[in-house]
């Protein structure tokens, strides 16, 4: 199941995001927004529990967020795009980190690095990436997060091309997946229409 953003915020922010003339620092601002704006919507069903609490006038029931921290982890490297705005709303989560490169000649993804925090069964686990392109790195990223215990996954992309949503969908079916817009289509080189153009080299500058 997936859930797309609608937002002013995000049609306005994204559109600067896309526009090719965006020099890189507005870049990282904008992603960091609008990771924001993803981080709300992605954190709307974390578990919370009944908390007493005293106001200055009376005592009330309150809630707080479950005691077993949220677990984050960005795909490298674009997804570290996405990290500092989840981490601002949820500054007790702890950090995953997983490396996926995709073969430019064969669109298959290639893990490189993997480092997760221990108990990841009990814990709402996302998986951050701005792009969901063919779908083939963030499917072997919630494979791998599954294979290391992970059960309540929710996968965050700010754009997706439809193949990659259907993709998704039909191989983690179970997963909760929050998107900021679902774009036209794929080229044959699995780069998004219209897009953004590539995620991590805007980003880190490697164009
Ligand atoms: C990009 C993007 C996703 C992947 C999406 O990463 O950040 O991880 O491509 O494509 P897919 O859905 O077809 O797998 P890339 O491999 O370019 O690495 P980078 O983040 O280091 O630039
Ligand atoms: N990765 C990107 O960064 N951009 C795309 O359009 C597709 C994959």
């Amino acid at each position: 199941m997936h859930r797309v953003l609608q937002h002013p915020l995000v049609d306005h922010k994204l559109t600067l995001l896309r526009d090719r003339g965006t020099a890189r620092p507005l870049f990282r601002d904008l992603l960091d927004e609008l990771g924001l704006l993803l981080a709300v919507e992605a954190t709307r069903h974390l578990p919370t529990v009944p908390t007493p609490v005293d106001t200055p006038l009376e005592a009330m029931e309150g809630r707080r967020m479950d005691p077993r921290d949220p677990v984050l982890v960005p795909i490298l490297r674009a997804g570290l795009g996405l990290l500092p705005a989840f981490l601002r709303l949820l500054p007790t989560a702890k950090v995953g980190h997983l490396g996926m490169a995709r073969d430019h000649a064969t669109l298959r993804p290639v893990p490189y690095y993997k480092n997760f925090p221990p108990e990841l069964e009990a814990r709402p686990v996302f998986v951050l990436d701005p792009m969901l392109a063919t779908g083939g790195s963030a499917c072997e990223a919630l494979a791998e997060v599954k294979g290391a215990g992970a059960k309540h996954l929710t996968l965050v992309c700010l754009l997706a091309a439809p193949e990659g949503v259907a993709r998704v969908e039909r191989s983690h079916p179970d997963v909760d997946l929050v998107l900021g817009c679902i774009d036209r289509q794929l080229n044959e080189k699995g780069y998004i229409l219209p897009g953004l153009g590539d995620a991590g080299d805007r980003l880190f500058g490697t164009v």
